[in-house]
C-alpha cells in the first residue's frame, strides 16, 4: 500500500523553483491552485502565462486512481497501448460492485461470487502492469486514497468524478474519463483546459449543528450543478483553517456536484494532524518543509477579487445545516425553513431510510458524529423510526470504529452495517421496504440524489445532509425534524431532545486494521496472463473504432431529442448496470434509456425513421446500426453532468451515434465524446434546440474542414422538405481533431507507440 515517498520529495524539490519562475512568468501573486497547475507542467517549467477558460496545457499528474466499475474499461484499454508497466502510480479500488442487502459478512461474500470474474481480471490486469490493488472491502476508493495516497500540493487523476475529494488534504485532483487514465498510464501528458478559479473565503467557526457537509450544500445551492464548471474552487480563511482535514475532503468531493474541475484547500495543521494520524510523518515533515509553497500566497487572500475569478464569502458561525434535494443536489434548504418547503412541495415526510456513507461521508470523524445523535436516541430510549444503514469508507476506519465501540452504538438502533463500499450511492442496494414505485423519502450523507439513484425507484425523494443531521431525521423519522427546535416522544412517553453532536477528528488511540485488503503488484509482471472467456458476459476485448473517412456527414438521422437533465445515469444507467461495464456491447443495451424524449417526455421509447415505429433507444439505435445509418443525438443544458463514466460516450458510439448536438456539456463528458471519436458539439444559437424534430435529417456540410475556432454548419432537413441551417460551436483543439481523424484518441496513442 506505500505511498511513494521519492516520488512526494521530488515534487517537493521542484516546487519552490518552478512556482517561483511562475511567479514570475504570471506577474502576480499566486493561488493554491496555480502553484499545483504551474509546479505539474508537463514541459517543467512554466514559459508562459496561459489564460484561464482558454488554453489548453499539458499536465504531469502524479498519481491515478480506478474504481471497479471504470477501471475494467479503463484497463482495457490501457492493454490496448502496448506498455508493460503504467507510466505513474496507480491503484485500482473494488467498490462499486458490491451490493448492499444483508450486512456487511454476507454481502461482500455473495460480491465475491457474483463479480470474481471481474475481480479476478481486475486484480491480474493490476499485477502485469504495476498497479495496486484494493480488494473488495478495502473501502470507498475517495476514502482509501485520502488515508494512504493524497499528498499537499500534488496532482492526481481519477477514473471516478469524486477524485476532487483530496482536495481535502490539498491536491489537485481531478475525475476523468478512463481514456485520460489511458494516456497517463501510457507515459502521455493528460491535457486539461486551464480552469478558471473561484475563491471561497470561509470566516468563522462551525458550531452546534453545522457541519462541513453544509459549506457544500450551501456553495451547492448558491452556484448550482453548473455554477462551477470549468472552475477549480479554492477554499481559504480562517474558517478552512478550523476544519478537519476529512471535513475538507467532504467539501471538495462535492464539488463535483457544482461541476467544478476540483476543489482544494491550502496545508494546515489539520493536514498535517491528518497524516501523522494515518503513519505518514515522513508526508508530513517534507510538507513542512515547503510549506509556503502549499497554499495560496498571502496578497491573493487578502484581495481574491483581484485573483480569482469569483469570490464566495461564507460565515461558518452563522451557516445552519441544510438538507438538499430530491433529486438534484444543488436545490439547497436550511433545515429550519424544511417543514414549510417540503408542504408546499407536497414531498413525502415520513422518512424510510437514513444512509450515512459513501466516499463523502464515512470518515472516522464522520461516525463519531452521527454516533453521538444514535447514542442519545439508546440512552434517551427513543426508537428510530426509518431504518439506517451504515458504509464505513475504509476498513481501516471500520476497524478503528468497531473497536473503539461506534458501530456497536449504530447496531443498538437496529442498524445494517454495510460492507465498506459504495452500496446505495452507486445504486447497488436491493432495497427490501419497497419494491414497487411509490413515493417515498429517504435521507443520507452521499453526494448525489438523481432520480432512481440509490434505488431505481423515481418516487424515491432523496435528501442529501450531514451524517449527525441523517441520524437525528432517521431517529425523528421526519423530514422536517429540526433538532435545534424540536422534540421527540420517548418509550416512556417523555418529551426529549437530542444534544448537538459531539465528534471526534482523529481516534484518540490511533487508527488500526488487521488486514487493509491491499495487494501489492508483483515486481515484474510481464508473466502474468490475463484471461479473458470469449463467451463472458461481464467482459470483452475491446475492438478500435474505425477512422474518420474524412468527409462531410450527410443523412444523419435524429435518434433522440434528450429533454432537460440528462446525466450520466440517464445516458448510461448505474445500479444493476455495473455488472456489464467491462463488456461494451452488453452495456450498450442501456444506451441513454434514462433520456427522457422532448417529444412524448417518455424515456426509452423513441420514434425509428426507418419504420415508423417507436421502441427502445438501444433497439432502434442498432437497427440504423445494422443498415449503416449514422445517428445524432440533441441534448440540453450540462447534457452527460454527473459521473466520469466514459460508457456513456463509448455506447453511443459503438452503436453508431455519430454526433452529440447540445445546448451545454459537463466538462469530462465533453473529453469522453472527443477521446472515443465523437463529434460532441453546442448549438451557437440555442434556441436552435426548438427546430429539431423527431422525423429529422442531418447534414454536417462543413466538416471536412473541421479546424479548431470554426464553427461546424448543419442543414436540418425536416419530414416536409424543408431546411434549416444552422451553426454548431466545438471546442476541439489541433490535437483533439486528431483523435476524432484517428476514430479515438486511443489510435493515436497506439500509433505514436507503434
Ligand atoms: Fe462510490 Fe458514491 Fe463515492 S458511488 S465513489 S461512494 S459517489
Amino acid at each position: 500500500m506505500a505511498y511513494d515517498i521519492d516520488m512526494i520529495k521530488k515534487v517537493y524539490t521542484q516546487i519552490a523553483e518552478r512556482v517561483d519562475k511562475a511567479r514570475e512568468v504570471v506577474g502576480k501573486p499566486l493561488t493554491l491552485s496555480e502553484k499545483i497547475l504551474y509546479s505539474h507542467l508537463w514541459d517543467g517549467e512554466a514559459t508562459q502565462a496561459y489564460t484561464r477558460a482558454a488554453d489548453y496545457v499539458n499536465f504531469s499528474p502524479d498519481r491515478i486512481a480506478c474504481q471497479d466499475a471504470t477501471a475494467q474499461m479503463a484497463l482495457l484499454q490501457f492493454m490496448q497501448a502496448g506498455k508493460k508497466k503504467v507510466g505513474v502510480p496507480t491503484t485500482v479500488h473494488c467498490d462499486h460492485l458490491i451490493q448492499a442487502k444483508q450486512g456487511a459478512k454476507k454481502d461482500l461474500k455473495r460480491a465475491n461470487e457474483t463479480s470474481n470474474e471481474v475481480f479476478d481480471f481486475l486484480g491480474s490486469v493490476s499485477n502485469k502492469y504495476g498497479i495496486g490493488f484494493w480488494k473488495p472491502g478495502a473501502g470507498i476508493i475517495h476514502q482509501v486514497v485520502l488515508e494512504n495516497y493524497a499528498f499537499p500540493g500534488g496532482m492526481m487523476i481519477g477514473t471516478d468524478s469524486h477524485t476532487v475529494n483530496a482536495g481535502g488534504l490539498g491536491m489537485v485532483a481531478v475525475g476523468v474519463g478512463g481514456a485520460d487514465a489511458v494516456d497517463v498510464m501510457a507515459g502521455m501528458p493528460w491535457e486539461l483546459k486551464f480552469p478558471k478559479l473561484i475563491g471561497v473565503k470561509l470566516t468563522g467557526e462551525l458550531n452546534g449543528w453545522t457541519a462541513s457537509k453544509d459549506v457544500i450544500l450551501k456553495v451547492a445551492g448558491i452556484l448550482t450543478v453548473k455554477g462551477g464548471t470549468g472552475a477549480i474552487i479554492e477554499y481559504f480563511g480562517e474558517g478552512a483553517r478550523n476544519l478537519s482535514c476529512t471535513g475538507k475532503g467532504t467539501i471538495c468531493n462535492m464539488g463535483a456536484e457544482v461541476g467544478a474541475t476540483t476543489s482544494t484547500f491550502g496545508y494546515d495543521d489539520s493536514m498535517e494532524r491528518f497524516l501523522r494520524a494515518t503513519n505518514r510523518d515522513d508526508v508530513a515533515d517534507a510538507a513542512n518543509g515547503v510549506r509556503e509553497y502549499l497554499t495560496g500566497d498571502d496578497e491573493v487572500y487578502e484581495n481574491p477579487e483581484q485573483y480569482f475569478d469569483e469570490v464566495i464569502e461564507i460565515n461558518l458561525s452563522e451557516l445552519r445545516p441544510h438538507l438538499n434535494g430530491p433529486f438534484t443536489p444543488d436545490l439547497a434548504t436550511p433545515i429550519s425553513e424544511m417543514s414549510v418547503k417540503a408542504k408546499e412541495n407536497d414531498w413525502p415526510i415520513n422518512v424510510d431510510w437514513g444512509l450515512i456513507g459513501s466516499c463523502t461521508n464515512s470518515s472516522y470523524e464522520d461516525l463519531t458524529r452521527a454516533a453521538s445523535i444514535a447514542k442519545q436516541a439508546v440512552d434517551k430510549k427513543i426508537k428510530a423510526k426509518s431504518d439506517f444503514g451504515i458504509n464505513p469508507g475504509s476498513e481501516q476506519i471500520r476497524y478503528t470504529a468497531e473497536r473503539d465501540g461506534l458501530l456497536q452504538i449504530f447496531e443498538d438502533l437496529d442498524a445494517t452495517i454495510f460492507t465498506n463500499a459504495c452500496g446505495p450511492c452507486i445504486g447497488q442496494w436491493d432495497r427490501s421496504d419497497r419494491k414497487g414505485e411509490e413515493k417515498n423519502t429517504i435521507v443520507h450523507s452521499f453526494n448525489r440524489n438523481f432520480s432512481k439513484r440509490a434505488d431505481g425507484n423515481p418516487n424515491t425523494h432523496a435528501f442529501v445532509g450531514s451524517p449527525e443531521m441523517v441520524a437525528a431525521i432517521a431517529i425523528s423519522g421526519r423530514l422536517d425534524f429540526d433538532p435545534t427546535r424540536d422534540k421527540l416522544i420517548n418509550e416512556d412517553g417523555e418529551e426529549v431532545m437530542l444534544e448537538e453532536p459531539k465528534g471526534i477528528e482523529l481516534p484518540t488511540r490511533g487508527f488500526e486494521v488487521e488486514d487493509a485488503g491491499y495487494v501489492a503488484p508483483m515486481k515484474d509482471g510481464s508473466g502474468v496472463d490475463i484471461k479473458v472467456a470469449s463467451d463472458s458476459e461481464r467482459l470483452e476485448l475491446l475492438t478500435p473504432f474505425k477512422p474518420w473517412d474524412g468527409k462531410n456527414l450527410l443523412d444523419a438521422k435524429l435518434l433522440i431529442k434528450a429533454h432537460g437533465k440528462c446525466t450520466t445515469d440517464h445516458i448510461s444507467m448505474a445500479g444493476p448496470w455495473l455488472r456489464y461495464r467491462g463488456h461494451l456491447d452488453n452495456i450498450s443495451n442501456n444506451c441513454l434509456i434514462g433520456a427522457v424524449n422532448a417529444f412524448n417526455m417518455k424515456t426509452n421509447f423513441v420514434k425509428s425513421q426507418l419504420t415508423g415505429e417507436y421502441g427502445g433507444v438501444p433497439d432502434t439505435q442498432r437497427e440504423y446500426k445494422a443498415k449503416g445509418i449514422p445517428t445524432v443525438v440533441v441534448g440540453d443544458h450540462n447534457y452527460g453532468e454527473g459521473s466520469s463514466r466514459e460508457h456513456a460516450a463509448m455506447e453511443p458510439r459503438h452503436l453508431g451515434v455519430f454526433v452529440v448536438l447540445v445546448k451545454s456539456f459537463a466538462r469530462i463528458h465533453e473529453t469522453n465524446l472527443k477521446k472515443q471519436g465523437m463529434l460532441g458539439i453546442t448549438f451557437d444559437n440555442e434556441s436552435d434546440y426548438e427546430l429539431i424534430k423527431e422525423d429529422d435529417t442531418f447534414n454536417f456540410i462543413d466538416l471536412e474542414n473541421f479546424a479548431p475556432n470554426q464553427p461546424l454548419t448543419i442543414e436540418i432537413v425536416h419530414a416536409d422538405g424543408s431546411k434549416d441551417t444552422i451553426k454548431a460551436n466545438h471546442t476541439y483543439n489541433e490535437n483533439q481533431i486528431e483523435w476524432y481523424k484517428e476514430g479515438s484518441a486511443l489510435n493515436l496513442i497506439k500509433k505514436l507507440n507503434a
